[in-house]
């Protein structure tokens, strides 16, 4: 059911829905037709939003912070459209924030995000890829998606900020309640993003209240300790920062390696060859990045302009749909086909401009680190095609289900 109840889309170049059945299913099918006839697509559903779909016309957005602000990167904004009170913004730095804040807010996170911290998460992620591994491996089957996609990325970016795992639970809750469910169900994401933002209330005061030298060092001493000319972070900034950190990384490199493993469940040609080349991981790890993009932001028009003639006007929304400008036929060669050996691939799923994802190394990592664990362990997989992946969109695409079975089926079958 789409946010704006069951009315159904019947023309997606006035009239689109990302939440309508068919976007989640395919939009590929959707953003062809689109490309054909309408390059920039518009809905008054929740407010008016616009839709690029070209490559081009995506990047040029990203790039454009002067016309397009970031000061609110939902793909849905309760109380927007005529007569709505929006609610105030959650500023989450440097995701929420333009220039100049942008840059000394970004830049100070680099570090802790840089090619040192990503190889020292490298065999932490192997070893919590084993682990899981082990719960299931002599079973047969498994759902790949919540017995080992969801949290791969939770406990890795829960042991860099420093916060107890035996939270897991907990942070997989607000992701799905704020990123995955949230944009249909507004006053639920509020209530969820409130008890994420009291959680790191408590965290700071914590780590505050050690002196410096006995703090652990992780990403929320860190913040403490940080400073930005000569005077520490306001609260406001140092929470904002740990919400962004904790469900940036979460549903979207779970949302990938669902995919990733889905797909090869699927396409049985593709796990063969890297299980026989697994040197093409890497490269299998950028075109699941691009084929499954999972990540669609949004931009807010800062004054009246206008986008391959198409009037925008202050206040309304611009999607960033990095997933559709990866299936641009101008840019790549056979876009809506799958190659695992893709040479060039220049795909954009990390975003563009200043705002280019922060984690992207560690995504990679966890991405690259998960499908090598899953292929040396369990032999050739298949998907169960009896139960349905239900492809979750909006901000976030990807399979919440990825039902998978292996050895002898009949025998799996009986645990
Ligand atoms: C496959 C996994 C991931 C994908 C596809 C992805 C995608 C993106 C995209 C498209 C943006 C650009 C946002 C914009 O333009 O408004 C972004 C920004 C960001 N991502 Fe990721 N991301 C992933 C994983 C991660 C991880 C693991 C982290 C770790 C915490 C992370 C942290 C961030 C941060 C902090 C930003 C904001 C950067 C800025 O505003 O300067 N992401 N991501």
């Amino acid at each position: 059911m789409s946010v704006d109840g069951d009315r159904p889309v019947i023309d997606w170049a006035t009239d689109f829905d990302l939440f309508d059945p068919a976007y989640l299913a395919d939009p590929a099918a959707i953003w062809q037709d689109l490309r054909g006839r309408c390059p920039v697509a518009r809905t008054e559903r929740r407010g008016t939003t616009w839709l690029p779909v070209d490559y081009a016309d995506v990047r040029a957005v990203a790039q454009d912070t002067e016309r397009f602000s970031s000061r609110d990167v939902g793909v849905v904004t309760a109380g927007r459209g005529p007569g709505g009170t929006p609610p105030k913004l959650l500023t989450a730095p440097p995701i929420t924030s333009d220039p100049p804040m942008h840059t000394w807010a970004r830049r100070l996170l680099l570090t802790r995000f840089g090619p040192h911290a990503i190889d020292a998460m490298t065999p932490v992620t192997r070893g919590i890829a084993d682990d899981l591994l082990d719960a299931f491996e002599h079973d047969g089957r498994t759902d790949a998606a919540l017995s080992y996609a969801r949290h791969i990325p939770v406990r890795v970016i829960a042991t860099m900020l420093g916060i107890p795992l035996e939270d897991e639970a907990r942070f997989t809750d607000w992701a799905v309640r704020i990123l995955q469910n949230g944009f249909e169900h507004l006053p639920e994401a509020a209530e969820a993003i409130r008890e994420v933002l009291a959680y790191f209330g408590e965290q700071l005061a914590a780590r505050a209240a050690l002196p410096a030298d006995e703090r652990p060092d992780d990403i929320v001493s860190f913040l403490v300790a940080a400073e930005h000319d000569g005077a520490p972070l306001t609260p406001h900034h140092q929470l904002g920062s740990c919400f962004l950190l904790l469900l940036a990384g979460i549903d979207t490199t779970w949302s990938a390696i669902g995919s990733a493993l889905w797909h090869l469940a699927t396409h049985p040609d593709d796990q063969a060859r890297l299980r026989r080349e697994p040197a093409l991981i890497p490269s299998a790890v950028e075109e699941v990045l691009r084929f499954y993009s999972p990540v669609t932001m949004a931009r807010h028009v800062i004054e009246d302009t206008e986008l391959r003639g198409c009037p925008m006007h202050a206040g309304d929304k611009v999607l960033l749909a990095f997933p559709a400008g990866n299936r641009d036929p101008a840019v790549f060669d056979d876009p809506d086909e799958f190659r695992i050996d893709r040479l060039q691939n220049r795909h954009f799923a990390f975003g563009s401009g200043i705002h280019r994802c922060l984690g992207s190394n560690l995504a990679r990592m966890e991405l690259r680190v998960a499908v090598e664990a899953f292929l040396e362990r369990i032999p050739t997989f298949a998907v169960d095609p009896d139960v349905d992946p239900a492809w979750s969109g909006g901000q976030v695409r990807g399979p919440r289900h990825v039902a998978v079975r292996w050895g002898d089926p009949a025998a799996a079958g009986r645990r």
